[in-house]
């Protein structure tokens, strides 16, 4: 790692005031062009698309004096914040800015692991009034700003245009075991749905979708666990039921997004349930065999409607970062109208910043973002369970759900064992 000049190392701490910086801002300016250059690592999971490396190659452009070495993390979001938290407990600088899961940043800010950006963000006057509310408040914990929003996701249904005519696109759970069942082998597909039924985070978005459009809920807005409901079993039935069904991969409960994502983009089947970034993957003709070919809906309803489930990643600063001025800038460019444009051009992710959504280079690549049902989806998408330790409820659930589709216990007997644990940890 290159050394760096301390002026623009200082690193403002919640009580640091921003004018100290702003005072020397010509020297630094001066200063910068004769320093050599900084290295900041930045980390997130393995990205399928370009929009990394688009990111990094306009931001290298816009601030010469900083160079950006990626670290590529584990795609599976659980290993990759397992792997965060080994580094930052202790306490090591090898990073200075990773990606958060929506699900992390109380959690992070708490173990001390992330800096607070509050110092950062008045300092350079950033409009946090602009930012989807929703995408903000993940990462504002005890009254500070602890990451940047920088996309929302939300499940969705993708089918294949070319098999699939649009009065055709299964409106419900049922119409969709229908289709899958109907086009299984249509245009040399192997299967008839995708989805991602592996004992991990994304099983959990999954069954959440499940659940909800059935009307059930794990933990309600009061925090009261009420996963023991008629209504709770019922979706996790369907999913049972699904993942369990010849139209899926045999080893299904191995797929994680990006088993799936390969196993659509090869062709392999009329539909999938995955994340936005889809879109654009099933459109990139280095990676793709089916350009042109995709179409997108609202995940299929249950009895009490379609259900998204949110997700969503966010931009932090590690506490132990040496290069926190850069980090932020890095953060701020990411994060801001110029990185996000290109991270939904590029990589198909849904802007944090709602007046991107009439940006027409943006609609260009991504037309379903002009659909008004896809944003009102978004704005309506179903949070996980919220709870201090998130990490064990959301384990809790994964275990259940998992032996509830390998059969190893009925799905009665696997809510009312969520129930039980989770009253036991949240009693903690
Ligand atoms: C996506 C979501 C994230 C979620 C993960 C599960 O990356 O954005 O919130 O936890 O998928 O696999």
């Amino acid at each position: 790692m290159l050394g760096a000049c301390s002026s623009t190392t200082n690193q403002p701490d919640e009580q640091t005031s921003p004018s100290n910086t702003n005072e020397n801002e010509e020297t630094t300016q001066n200063e910068t062009n004769e320093q050599e250059k900084v290295t900041i690592v930045y980390a997130r999971g393995k990205d399928a698309t370009k929009a990394t490396e688009k990111i990094i190659e306009a931001f290298e452009q816009k601030f010469p004096h900083i160079e950006v070495e990626f670290r590529e993390m584990p795609s599976d979001t659980g290993a990759q914040h397992d792997a965060y938290v080994t580094m930052l407990n202790a306490q090591s600088d090898e990073i200075d800015v990773m990606d958060l899961d929506v699900i992390w940043p109380a959690e992070f800010a708490q173990a001390g692991y992330v800096q607070p950006l509050d110092v950062f963000i008045q300092r350079d006057g950033i409009d946090l009034s602009e930012y989807n509310q929703g995408a903000l408040s993940a990462a504002n914990f005890n009254g500070k700003q602890w990451a940047m929003p920088k996309f929302i996701d939300a499940g969705l249904l993708f089918y294949r245009k070319d098999i699939i005519s649009e009065d055709e696109v299964p409106k419900t759970w049922d119409e969709l075991i229908e289709a899958a069942k109907k086009y299984q082998g249509a245009e040399g597909t192997k299967f008839g749905y995708l989805l991602q039924a592996k004992q991990y985070e994304g099983l959990v978005c999954n069954a959440v979708e499940f659940i909800a459009s059935y009307g059930g809920q794990i933990i309600n807005e009061k925090g009261e666990v009420v996963v023991n409901s008629p209504e709770t079993i019922k979706g996790l039935q369907k999913l049972v039921e699904i993942a369990n069904s010849s139209f899926v991969p045999d080893n299904i409960t191995t797929f994680t997004e990006p088993e799936s994502h390969t196993a659509f983009i090869e062709g392999q089947s009329p539909f999938i349930r995955n994340w936005p970034y889809q879109y654009a993957l099933a459109n990139d003709p280095e990676q793709s065999k089916i350009v042109d070919k995709v179409g997108v809906a609202p995940l299929p309803a249950g009895d009490a409607g379609s259900a998204a489930a949110l997700g969503g990643w966010m931009t932090a600063i590690s506490k132990f970062s040496k290069h926190k001025e850069e980090a932020w800038e890095f953060v701020k460019f990411m994060t801001g109208p110029e990185g996000q444009k290109i991270s939904a051009i590029y990589g198909g992710l849904a802007p944090t910043l709602p007046k991107l959504f009439e940006d027409e280079e943006i609609l260009e690549a991504n037309p379903f973002f002009a659909n008004e049902g896809f944003v009102q989806g978004l704005n309506a998408a179903v949070s996980r369970p919220v709870a201090p330790n998130y990490p064990e409820i959301s384990d809790i659930i994964q275990r259940h759900v998992s032996m509830a589709i390998a059969g190893q216990e009925t799905v009665e007997e696997a809510v009312q064992n969520m129930e039980k644990e989770m009253k036991e940890k949240l009693e903690l």
